[in-house]
């Protein structure tokens, strides 16, 4: 958890259904102070155009930059002026649906797989660069991957990224280590946002997520369990975690393919837990009576 008075700027707000917006709203719940980044002012108007469910105060209260992650003098500028920071979450992907995401992986394209590579993937690296001058005391950054150990269809170029994201992740925290900077990534299952809309067939992947997860996965709700790990992991208990895709996805990528009738999560807790209750003490009881006899 952060620190009251503690300072995170966290890149990658589009509108309140953002990873990013529902991370900086537990930072400034616990009582740290959030220094959005969207890509351009351009950004900044359609947020505040598309989120009528804030009230002008709190459209007011938040500070918001902009940045643009492929831009190296908006990175260092955004830095050079943000003060000492304890951390930085990077929620940022992109990479063109029409060329990068689709039915098959070859595209001549090779200017948007460039631009994909850019921004999902090495920005990292530029953010972290300029970032870590902020972070005199040590820091913790975190960025947001998907499953890349596996494929998934139409996710092609953009599951590239992530596999190379998890490495630049084991990178950054070598070299930052030594000055106390950890560098980690959370692995979410798929969550309903702009850039997950974008992806085609989302909610193929979506119902794939139901048949393989143990825990109930839902792509709305779940938002709130990623960001509270997000917050873990750029505040105090996660001190000595870095280098690490931490899976925030109900288990998904753990378990070998799609679940049994049987296995899968209850929809009532309470009601199924006392049918199963009921199930153990019946197969106790046939045991013990093969025993006895
Ligand atoms: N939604 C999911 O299912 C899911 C699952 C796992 C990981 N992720 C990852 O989470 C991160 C955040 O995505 P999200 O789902 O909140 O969607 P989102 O669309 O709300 O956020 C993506 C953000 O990236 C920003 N961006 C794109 N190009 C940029 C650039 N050049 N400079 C600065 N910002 C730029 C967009 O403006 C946007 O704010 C992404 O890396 C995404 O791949 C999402």
């Amino acid at each position: 958890m952060v620190e009251p008075g503690s300072t995170f700027v966290v890149m990658g707000l589009l509108n309140t259904d953002s990873i990013a917006y529902a991370a900086g709203k537990m930072v400034e719940e616990m009582g740290g102070k959030v220094i959005y980044t969207v890509q351009s002012e351009r950004m900044k108007r359609i947020f505040f155009d598309r989120s009528p469910d804030l009230t002008d105060e709190e459209k007011a209260a938040m500070d918001i930059r902009y940045c643009d992650v492929t831009v190296e003098s908006e990175v260092r500028e955004l830095f050079e002026n943000t003060g000492p920071i304890n951390g930085v979450l990077h929620s940022i992907g992109f990479a063109n649906p029409k060329t990068c995401l689709g039915e098959q992986m070859y595209t001549d394209a090779v200017e948007d797989i460039k631009q994909a590579f850019h921004i999902s993937c090495a920005s990292l690296a530029t953010v972290s660069h300029f970032a870590l001058e902020r972070m005199e005391k040590g820091g913790s950054i975190v960025t947001l991957s998907f499953e890349s150990q596996v494929a998934f269809p139409y996710y092609n170029w953009m599951g590239v990224n992530k596999a190379a994201l998890e490495a630049l992740v084991r990178a950054l925290a070598r070299e930052y280590g030594r000055e106390h900077v950890r560098v980690n990534a959370i692995s979410a299952g798929p969550l309903a946002t702009k850039a997950a809309k974008s992806i085609p067939h989302f909610a193929h992947l979506a119902k794939t997520w139901r048949q393989m997860s143990p825990l109930p996965w839902d792509v709305v709700n779940d938002k709130q369990e990623v960001a509270n790990a997000v917050v873990f992991m750029l505040g105090k208990y996660s001190k000595k975690i870095t280098g690490q895709t931490i899976y925030v996805d109900g288990g998904a990528n753990h378990v070998g393919g799609v679940l049994l009738r049987t296995e899968k999560p209850f929809k009532s807790m309470p009601a199924r837990k006392k049918k199963l209750a009921q199930e153990r003490l019946e197969r106790m009881r046939a045991l013990q009576k093969s025993h006895q006899q």
